[in-house]
């Protein structure tokens, strides 16, 4: 394809804050869409590359997926079967693939891998994780709660228990952005990192927001209306399993912990679990969970993803 001249990129909660609510009701409509069985083909001949330098389950079926129900194609693209693995620059695969595609999707090892991909490609690019944020995560993640809150986060009260890692910066980022107060307990040695706590303190002024901090899960957990939480050890952190293991022992959903929330509370997860660590079996399955309410909107949130950043084609 001819490469576009302007072009949107989605690589941090911050590049979409303001479109966040219009996201959401777009998520919520193809959602019903899909139920009812309706399928409105508004990417049609469109191509996605999705370049993948780690695994995935949930973000890589759901872009698939997404591009499929809205009448494109998505070509998975793992760096290891790329000429990526053998030394080609980054810059230089972002220039050749926006030759061919019309969006990139990209999980990376780091976030600087991210913005050179963006730099160097003509067409739009979707972070799908990289080491500091996970934004597609966060726009299921708010249409989830959204859900369940009866379409308004105002008044409302999240806690996050765990790692201060990428979901919990882009989780920060997108409550800020659409006033939802948001408590996170991590040890003081894994709080979430300063300037992304700066820019969600800089949204959250605007909207209304407030974020706390603090190292005591029961704290975070106690009156709140839904729990939150994430593994222990992400991936690209497994040289440090034994020491994270140690430092995050006591930050865990159970039932004990899910007890001090709100009686209408609920659990998400972003998965995959480690089942017996950060939360426990019986409230992964039991009635409160909402993480597989949470992985399917994944799904329609790329679609909305999507549909934002690829405009329609003129007729
Ligand atoms: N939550 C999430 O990103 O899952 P995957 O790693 O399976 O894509």
């Amino acid at each position: 394809m001819t490469p576009a001249r302007g072009k949107r990129d989605l690589l941090s909660v911050q590049d979409v804050a303001r479109d966040l609510p219009a996201l959401l009701e777009r998520a919520s409509r193809l959602k019903a869409d899909r139920r009812a069985g309706r399928r409105r083909h508004t990417l049609e001949g469109r191509t996605l590359a999705m370049v993948f330098e780690k695994p995935s389950t949930r973000t890589r079926t759901s872009f698939e997926v997404a591009m499929s129900d809205l009448g494109g194609r998505a070509l998975y693209l793992s760096s290891t079967d790329l000429q990526l693995g053998r030394g080609e620059t980054i810059a230089d695969t972002a220039r050749v693939l926006s030759r061919y595609v019309d969006a990139i999707c990209y999980r990376a090892n780091s976030h600087a891998n991210v913005l050179e991909l963006a730099r160097s490609a003509s067409v739009p690019v979707i972070n799908a994780l990289d080491n500091v944020e996970h934004p597609c995560q966060i726009v299921a993640d708010l249409l989830t709660l959204r859900e369940r809150w009866r379409r308004t986060f105002r008044g409302r009260r999240l806690a996050w228990i765990g790692d201060g890692n990428n979901v919990l910066h882009s989780l920060l980022l997108g409550a800020a952005a659409v006033g939802l107060d948001l408590t996170a307990a991590t040890p003081e040695a894994h709080r979430p990192q300063r300037p992304i706590v700066a820019a969600a303190e800089a949204l959250a002024a605007t909207s209304g927001a407030t974020l706390r901090f603090t190292t005591s899960p029961e704290e975070a957990a106690r009156g709140a209306d839904a729990l939150y939480t994430d593994v222990w050890v992400s991936m690209g952190d497994e040289a440090e399993r034994a020491d994270r293991e140690r430092a995050f022992a006591g930050y865990q959903i159970n039932d004990a912990v899910l007890a001090l929330a709100a009686p209408e509370a609920f659990v998400l997860h972003d998965l995959p679990a480690h089942r017996g660590q950060e939360i426990t079996d019986s409230v992964l399955d039991g009635p409160r969970s909402a993480a597989w309410d949470q992985a399917e909107n994944r799904l329609h949130a790329q679609k909305a993803i999507l549909e934002l950043l690829l405009p329609r084609r003129r007729r």
